[in-house]
Formats: C-alpha cells, structure tokens, sequence
C-alpha cells in the first residue's frame, strides 16, 4: 500500500471514531528544537488533517498528541521525558489517546532504550528518515493497538520530501523551504550529523517548483532551511552554489523577502556577499554562529576556522554591506575552556557587534568526540561565564535597535495582536516590531513604521 492509501484507511477508522463520538478525533503537536522541525509538523499536521483529525486545544484533551523533538542538547530532551510524563497520567483517563514521539530524539539508541524501559505509554515512534511513512505507522498502531516503533539509519529508501504534497502551512503569508537535508561538518560537540545523516541537498528545479506554488498561494516570505546553506549544491547532478540558487529564487515573481539559515563561516563565499549585497529581496540578516572566540577551542571543536578568520569574514560583510545585521550562536562550557579563552569570546563578540545571538550551556552528547573529553568545566563556572555572556550580548542587541529610533522602517506584517489597532511585524534585519496602524493590515502586508520606542527583543512605533 502506498501512503495516500494509508492515509485512507485511518480516515475510514476516523469516520468510526466520529460514528461513535459525535465528534473528529482531536489532535495536539508540540514542536521542540529548529526550524527544520518546525517545517517537519506542518507536514506531519497535514497528514493528520487527511486523515480525519481537527485541532484539539490542549494535550489533556486531545486523543493524538504527537512530540516532533530535539536532541541538540540534554535540555531539550529532559524537557520532552517531563512531558511524556505528565502524558502517563492524562492517558489513564483516557486509555485510547494516541502518543507519538518523533523526530531527533528516537534516532539516538539510548532514547530508544529509555522509552522502552520507562515510558511505554508511547505508541508510535520513529525518526527523523521516515516522517513520510507516519501514515502507516499509525495505522499499524490502530489496528494492532500495541506499540510500533521503526528507525532508518539513511535516506536510502525514499526521499524525505515525497510527502510535500499533503502539507499544512502555519502562517499563511512565511514558508519555511527545505533546501538541503543532514550535515557533514562533524564540529566536535554536535549530534546532528548522527541523528540526521549525511548532507543532501534538493535538486534546484524541486526547491523552485515548491516556491512557485508557495507564492500562488499568498507566501511572500521564505526561509531557506539546512544546517549548512553555504555548501548548498555540492553533490547533485549539477552542481550549483547557494548564491546561484538565491538568485534563480530570487526571480520568482510576487515573492518579497528570502532569509536563510543556517550559514557556517568556513563556506561563506564572495560570491554570497555579493549576491546579498545585489539582490533587493534577500534580507540584510545573516545567521552566522561563531559558536566560541578561542581558537583554540574552536579547533576542539572542528569548527574549520579561527577567531581572525571569522571576524575578517565579519568586516568582509560590512564592507559590502553595511547595514547588514548579523546573529549568532555561542556555546559556553566546552571542555577545556579557560578563563583566557572566554575572554576571547567575549571580545569576538564585542568586536562583531552582533545584533541578536542564541546563548547556550555547552552538553555532553553521547557518541560525539566531544563527550569523551575529561576536562569538564565546572557548572558554577559555567554559569557564571553564562551570565557574563548574556551581560555582553544585551546591550548590543539593544544598541542594534537604537539606530532605528526616529526613523521609518519597512515591516512585513505577521498578523494583530490582542489589542485591536495593534500589530506585529519584522523588519528586513529580522527585529520584532510591535506597531499601531489606523488602517486594517494583514499578513504578508508591507508597512511603513516610525519607530518611536526601542528594548532588547524588539522595536514599537506607529504605520505612517
Ligand atoms: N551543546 C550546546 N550547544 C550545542 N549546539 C549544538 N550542539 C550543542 C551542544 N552539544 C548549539 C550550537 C548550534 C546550535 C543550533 O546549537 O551553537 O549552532
Ligand atoms: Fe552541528 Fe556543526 Fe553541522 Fe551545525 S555545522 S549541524 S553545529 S555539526
């Protein structure tokens, strides 16, 4: 059987449920972790719609609840086995509900193991290769009411983007676009190149054929997703470069803004710089981890550069673009960190002037190289280095977001908020304005806002 007709059979056990309810069966995703998983649910959503569930308000209520997790830290894993346990006792009242884990976490063995053992209330379980086989998974489950769980190790067997047709779309003016699948890099702390294989990017005429129809649909802004855009193309039937395919996108008429992520410094061309720099609907915004200042600890790391290396690539930026935004991801606590080697961190940050940055405790992953480094850095002291950070990179965000006050910027609209008259939206540099406007704004709106009052995590002003 293929998947559509899976996706019927669990309709037709669907249409019983309703027979015997008076009502659909509801279903509650919670999404952990990245964009990609993010793009990931709207499609498992969309295959749950097909298959006769409505959206129910909460996870106490709802007869399928499905968790699309992370494993990137030991964080976002507690938080999930927290969760799952608080599902142990709602599925005590309510025997029949349905839990799904997928995703990150059920490629690594151990969780596997831990699910086994401790948290056999699960029902469905699989990976981050075989998302498109989640309609017959569940149908499995529904019909043999006993837990079924399957892992791939590779791509090998269908591609995981056979199942684009059948997708949701949370927002209805943003789309997140797959460009490329898995990571090569292997920087040392990292688990993603384990639980989600070896980089693969999407053929070119695919990625445009999805944004096309995207725009036919009222998207005005993409986001170009892999772990790492830059080195996008390397290994199809024709090569071709992240910047090339920026522009062919580019061309896609009614389309405004293209953001992308995530760039790594050591394959960040010219030639990018210069297609951000040329190209009008590519945002002035890049997301470029540094990930530590030391060099030495970024040689740990396999990161593939060093501190003067990464803020030349900083100067080379703003040389050719100079109000261009730039983000970041800093880990802090990797084994064998000094105190001299955080100061280096620091000062890169400093010297880069970063205008957002995503903070994070260095945690051990099991089978990375960097799980077996003794030299463990001290929780207080990692803390404390923590703190320090964050007392660093604040008053940058907010000295990003002075610049713009008194001056009129362009907002792409994302919607209203609870007070009527009051918006939300964000700039080209990818800042959260709050604004008021007289006029009714939609979604995907471009509008013109005086900025009048600047914080850290965001700007508000009024529609000119
Ligand atoms: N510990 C802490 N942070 C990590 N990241 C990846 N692996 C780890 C880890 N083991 C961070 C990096 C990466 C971001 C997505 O998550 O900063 O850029
Ligand atoms: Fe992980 Fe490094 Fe790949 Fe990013 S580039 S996903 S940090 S291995």
């Amino acid at each position: 059987m293929t998947e559509i007709s899976y996706i019927q059979q669990v309709n037709k056990l669907n249409n019983s449920f309703v027979s015997e309810n008076g009502r659909p069966p509801g279903m509650f995703i919670q999404t952990f972790g990245c964009q990609m998983n993010e793009r990931e649910s709207e499609k498992l959503h969309g295959f749950l719609l097909a298959m006769g569930y409505n959206e129910s308000p909460s996870e106490e209520e709802a007869d399928l609840v499905l968790y699309n997790t992370c494993c990137v830290r030991g964080s976002a894993e507690q938080k999930v086995y927290g969760r799952l346990g608080r599902l142990k006792t709602f599925k005590k009242k309510q025997p029949n509900k349905v839990i799904v884990l997928c995703g990150c976490m059920p490629q690594r063995e151990e969780v596997i193991e831990e699910v086994k053992q401790n948290h056999r209330h699960v029902d469905v379980v699989f990976g981050t290769f075989n998302k498109h086989h989640f309609p017959r998974l569940l149908f499995e489950h529904l019909i043999q009411r006993k837990t079924v769980i399957e892992i791939l190790q590779d791509y090998s067997e269908a591609s995981a983007d056979e199942f684009d047709g059948q997708t949701t779309r949370f927002l209805p003016h943003k789309a997140g676009v797959t460009v490329m699948h898995g990571c090569d890099n292997y920087c040392s702390y990292c688990i993603v190149p384990y639980v989600r294989g070896r980089e693969k990017s999407r053929p070119v005429e695919e990625i445009l054929t999805e944004i096309e129809a995207l725009v036919a649909d009222g998207v005005k802004e993409v986001l170009l997703l892999g772990q790492n855009v830059n080195s996008y193309g390397r290994g199809l039937e024709t090569p071709i470069s992240f910047s090339e395919l920026l522009k062919k996108i580019s061309e896609v008429s009614g389309l405004k803004r293209i953001r992308f992520m995530t760039s790594h410094p050591k394959d960040l061309s010219q030639a990018l710089i210069e297609t951000m720099r040329d190209n009008k609907k590519i945002c002035k915004h890049i997301h470029l981890p540094i990930q530590v200042g030391s060099s030495q600890i970024l040689e740990a790391m396999n990161r593939g550069y060093t501190k003067e290396q990464y803020l030349q690539l900083i100067s080379r930026l703003r040389e050719a673009i100079p109000d261009i935004a730039i983000g970041t991801d800093i880990i802090v606590g990797f084994p064998g960190e000094s105190e001299a080697d955080f100061a280096d961190t620091l000062d890169a940050v400093k010297q880069a002037g970063f205008s957002s940055a995503f903070t994070f405790m260095y945690s051990p992953r099991e089978g990375t190289p960097a799980a077996d480094l003794t030299d463990e850095i001290p929780k207080e002291i990692v803390q404390e280095r923590f703190n320090r950070l964050m007392e660093t990179v604040k008053p940058l965000q907010l000295a990003h977001n002075q610049q713009y006050l008194n001056q009129v910027v362009e907002v792409m609209a994302d919607g209203e908020s609870d007070k009527p008259g009051r918006f939300t939206g964000r700039t080209d540099d990818n800042v959260l304005v709050h604004f008021e406007s007289d006029n009714l704004v939609t979604p995907g709106d471009m509008v013109n806002v005086k900025i009048n009052e600047y914080k850290t995590f965001y700007m508000a002003g009024s529609a000119q």
